[in-house]
C-alpha cells in the first residue's frame, strides 16, 4: 500500500486516465471513479502493469450525478486519509433547444455532468482529506472562460466560482483547492466523433504553440498541484491551452 491516496473521477479514459497514471507513478494509491466498469478495468490493469505495482489503481463504479452512488465511493476509501481528489469528469451534454422543456433537460444534464459530479464526490471525501496538506483539484475548460458550449461553458465556470470559496473554506486547514482548465485535447473520448478537419484545425490555429494538446500536458499540470512543491498555491485557475487564452 502507498503512503498518499488519490481519487481521480472519469479516470477510465483520456485526461483522466493520463492522472491516474502520473499519479500512480508519483508513488499514490489511486482510486479511479467512472460508470462504465470495462473502462476502467482496462485503465487500472493497464497502469498497473506498466509500473509493475500490483493494485496501484484501483476502480469504483458509481455514476458521480447520484448521491447514493457517491456514498458508495466514499465508503470504499475505508478510513485512509485522501490526499488528492481530482475531480475531472465531465461532458459537453448536448440537446433539443427548441422548446423550454428542451432548454431544461440540456442545463441540467450539463450541470449535472460537470457540477454535480465534482461537487458532491468533494462533499464525500471533504471529512477525509488529509489535514494538513490535502488537495482538491476541478478540471474546467477553457470553454469556461471564452465560451462556445452554451450550458456546457457554464456549468464549467460554475467550477471556478465554487473553487474560490472551497479554497477559502479548507485553507485554515492547509488544504489547497486550484481549477486546471484545459484547452483543446485530443485522445480522449470528449468529442466522441463530433470533431470536424476544420473544426481540428481553427483549434490548433488559435494557439500559439500550433498543436492541440494531449492528455499528458493536463495530467502534468495536475501533478504539480496534487504535489508537495504547490502547498503555496489556492484559489487559482491554471489554463493549459497552448496559449488560446491568455493570463485568465
Ligand atoms: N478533451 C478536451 O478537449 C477537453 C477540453 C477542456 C476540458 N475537458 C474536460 O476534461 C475532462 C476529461 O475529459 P476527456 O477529454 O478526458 O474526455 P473523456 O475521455 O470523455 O473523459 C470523461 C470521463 O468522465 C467520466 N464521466 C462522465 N460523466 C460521469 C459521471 N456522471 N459519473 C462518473 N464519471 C463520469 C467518463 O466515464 P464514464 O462515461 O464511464 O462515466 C469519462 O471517463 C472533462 O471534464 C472535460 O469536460 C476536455
Amino acid at each position: 500500500m502507498g503512503e498518499r491516496l488519490a481519487v481521480v473521477s472519469g479516470g477510465g479514459t483520456g485526461i483522466g486516465a493520463a492522472i491516474a497514471r502520473v499519479l500512480a507513478v508519483d508513488g499514490f494509491d489511486v482510486l479511479v471513479v467512472g460508470r462504465r466498469e470495462e473502462a476502467l478495468r482496462a485503465t487500472t490493469a493497464r497502469i498497473s502493469w506498466d509500473i509493475a505495482r500490483p493494485g496501484a489503481v484501483r476502480a469504483v463504479v458509481a455514476d458521480l450525478a447520484d448521491p447514493e452512488q457517491v456514498s458508495r465511493v466514499a465508503e470504499t476509501v475505508e478510513g485512509r486519509a485522501v490526499d488528492a481528489v481530482i475531480n475531472n469528469a465531465g461532458s459537453y451534454r448536448g440537446g433539443d433547444s427548441g422548446t423550454l422543456a428542451g432548454v431544461a433537460h440540456q442545463w441540467r444534464a450539463n450541470l449535472d455532468a460537470n457540477v454535480l459530479t465534482a461537487v458532491l464526490l468533494t462533499e464525500a471525501l471533504r471529512p477525509a482529506l488529509r489535514r494538513p496538506g490535502g488537495r482538491v483539484i476541478l478540471v474546467s475548460s477553457i470553454a469556461a472562460q471564452q465560451g462556445g458550449g452554451g450550458p456546457y461553458s457554464a456549468a464549467k465556470a460554475a467550477l471556478h466560482g465554487w473553487a474560490y470559496d472551497l479554497a477559502a473554506q479548507l485553507g485554515p486547514e492547509q488544504i489547497t483547492v486550484n481549477v486546471v482548465s484545459p484547452g483543446y485535447v485530443t485522445d480522449t473520448e470528449f468529442f466522441g466523433g463530433r470533431m470536424t478537419p476544420q473544426g481540428h484545425a481553427r483549434r490548433v490555429a488559435a494557439t500559439l504553440v500550433g498543436r492541440a494538446g494531449t492528455p499528458d500536458d493536463i495530467a502534468e499540470a495536475v501533478r504539480y498541484l496534487a504535489g508537495p512543491a504547490a502547498g503555496y498555491v489556492t484559489g487559482q485557475v491554471l489554463g493549459v491551452n497552448g496559449g488560446s487564452v491568455l493570463g485568465r
